[in-house]
């Protein structure tokens, strides 16, 4: 059974959506009560948990309601992330915290919280990171996000061999440029998205930009009992973006 940080909207709720197709029952977790609702209607196994993971004894309640529900968790998926794009000369130590404690030590916390659980079902660690951060490249104006999905990467590789002792794999999904309400988020309007989205398009060798349920696939397909000789690794699901 698998919790979906940030499981109310995009990939998150993609993944939710294509694990619960996939026989998990998922519990999302998020701020917003409507949009985790959102997710859940009309997929019975979809559960829903409000909850900042920023806060204290989050990670400890997102696992209990987990365990409670379910009575086992065979997955983990830290999908949720905060991007505040910031030049260095402009960063801010308010927003320089919350990607550093949303994208980064929640991660961290959530997954120590929950390995008792994850090490029960022999289970598996998914981290969300960036494709725009693999190989040698930079990512101006969104320094301090990259750097925290670039770390994202390390923890990956470095669980996959802390936590293979206790039969617990570790594995990484590096979208590319994907349709999601984050470019809104990050404070852009229709027409700096659209323009934005045309251009990733037009050097992504695939020729579009990805939607959610691109990355969901290979999540789901990741977290399955066939999957179980891939840990340390991080997939990029870019349509060839990172490697054009
Ligand atoms: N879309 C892209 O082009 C793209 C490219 C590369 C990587 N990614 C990665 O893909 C993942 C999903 O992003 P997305 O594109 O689907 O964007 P999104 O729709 O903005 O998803 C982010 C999710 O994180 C949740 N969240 C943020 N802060 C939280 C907190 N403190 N506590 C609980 N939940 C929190 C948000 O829900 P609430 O606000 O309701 O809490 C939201 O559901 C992220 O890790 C992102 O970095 C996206």
């Amino acid at each position: 059974m698998a919790v979906v940080t940030g499981g109310g909207t995009g990939i998150g709720r993609a993944t939710a959506r294509a694990l619960a197709a996939d026989g998990m029952r998922v519990l999302v977790v998020g701020r917003t009560p409507d949009t985790l609702a959102g997710t859940a209607a009309g997929h019975g196994d979809v559960r829903t948990l409000v909850a900042d993971l920023t806060d204290d004894g989050v990670p400890e309640r997102i696992t209990a309601a987990a365990l409670e529900a379910f009575g086992r968790l065979d997955v983990l998926v830290h999908n949720a992330a905060a991007v505040l794009p910031e030049p260095v000369g402009a960063v801010t130590r308010e927003h320089a915290r919350t990607q550093v404690e949303t994208n980064l030590l929640a991660p961290v916390m959530l997954t120590r919280a929950a390995l008792p659980a994850l090490a029960a079902a022999r289970g598996t660690v998914v981290a969300v990171g960036t494709a725009a951060v693999q190989g040698r490249r930079a990512f101006a104006g969104l320094s301090l996000y990259g750097a925290t999905k670039t770390a994202l990467d390390f923890l990956v590789r470095t669980w996959a061999v802390e936590l293979a002792p206790l039969g617990v794999r570790a594995v990484g999904v590096a979208p590319g440029e994907t349709d999601t309400c984050i470019g809104e988020r990050m404070g852009w309007s229709p027409a700096d998205i659209a323009r934005h989205q045309a251009e990733a398009a037009a050097r992504t060798p695939s020729g579009r930009v990805g939607r959610p349920e691109d990355v969901a696939w290979w999540i789901t397909r990741l977290t399955r009992p066939e999957a179980v000789y891939a840990s340390g690794t991080v997939v990029a699901v870019d349509g060839g973006a990172s490697v054009a």
